[in-house]
């Protein structure tokens, strides 16, 4: 299989070129297109208008093809999703955190949002993911209390506490937010005997980063939004999971091109 690189700067993608025509071009030169950056409005064009099956590799909302791996990830340590108790901890409104309610409530797995009220999902999602997860025979719940949302949870995932896209000045007000919410061994004694931690990647889990070093100086915070115990800890599955990034994007790219 042959692939080609479509660097940020390397085409007039919505520039000199509607993403429309861009995407009828590519749909007659590949037979497939992953797009990954920040606006989902282009995944979605593109797939409206290329003809050939288009993979969102993530957006500023959503990041489908993460979920495959993390739900494999999952299911390789309970044998099973379904009643599953799922906790995500941080800002529940960030394109994983999207995917993971969407993710649990498609697979009956009682995905649980543990964050402050200014970082829960949006309503439309929480409502819709809500009706999925009814038919699943699973729940979705939002809390802002860490001890109520980690309680007995199997898995507890994190993320980075500022995505893509968003600017470096909102670092400080994030970090004020998000401090009580952040996985230390403490936290995960709250959950299940049996639970695991998780985490798409990259994390700061220690100063090892230029970012994780910037914000230990400036907010006297050696780690983020886990501690580096439990990221190096056996509970953490995180290789695991991003290992399961290449079997499952495999099988994707099996299911659509063959
Ligand atoms: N929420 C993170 C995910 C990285 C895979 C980001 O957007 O940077």
């Amino acid at each position: 299989m042959g692939v080609t690189y479509l660097e940020p700067g390397s085409s007039q993608m919505g520039k000199k070129e509607s993403i429309a025509d861009t995407a009828k071009v590519l749909g007659r030169m590949f037979d497939g297109i992953e797009y990954r950056g920040f606006n989902q409005k282009i995944v979605e064009e593109l797939a409206a208008n290329s003809g050939v099956p288009v993979w969102n590799g993530l957006t500023d909302e959503f990041h489908p093809t993460q979920m495959l791996a993390d739900l494999l990830t999952i299911e390789e340590n309970f044998g099973t999703l379904k009643g599953v108790h799922f906790t995500f901890m941080g800002d529940a409104r960030n394109n994983v955190g999207n995917s993971l309610m969407v993710a649990c409530a498609k697979m009956g797995l009682n995905f649980t949002a543990c964050s402050p009220k200014e970082l829960f999902p949006k309503k439309e999602l929480v409502d819709s993911c809500r009706q999925i997860a009814a038919e699943s025979g699973s729940t979705i719940t939002l809390t802002e209390n860490v001890e109520e949302g980690t309680k007995n949870a199997d898995v507890i995932y994190t993320d980075i506490w500022v995505s893509m896209g968003e600017p470096d000045d909102v670092w400080e007000s994030r970090i004020k937010l998000l401090k009580p919410y952040q996985v230390n061994a403490q936290l995960m004694k709250n959950a299940s005997e049996r639970s695991i931690f998780m985490h798409c990647l990259p994390s700061f889990h220690d100063k090892n980063t230029q970012i994780g070093a910037d914000i230990a100086k400036k907010f006297g915070l050696p780690e983020m939004e886990v501690t580096d115990e439990v990221f190096t800890s056996k509970r953490s599955v995180v290789f695991d999971e991003a290992e399961n990034r290449l079997h499952t994007i495999k099988s994707v790219l099996y299911a659509t091109l063959c």
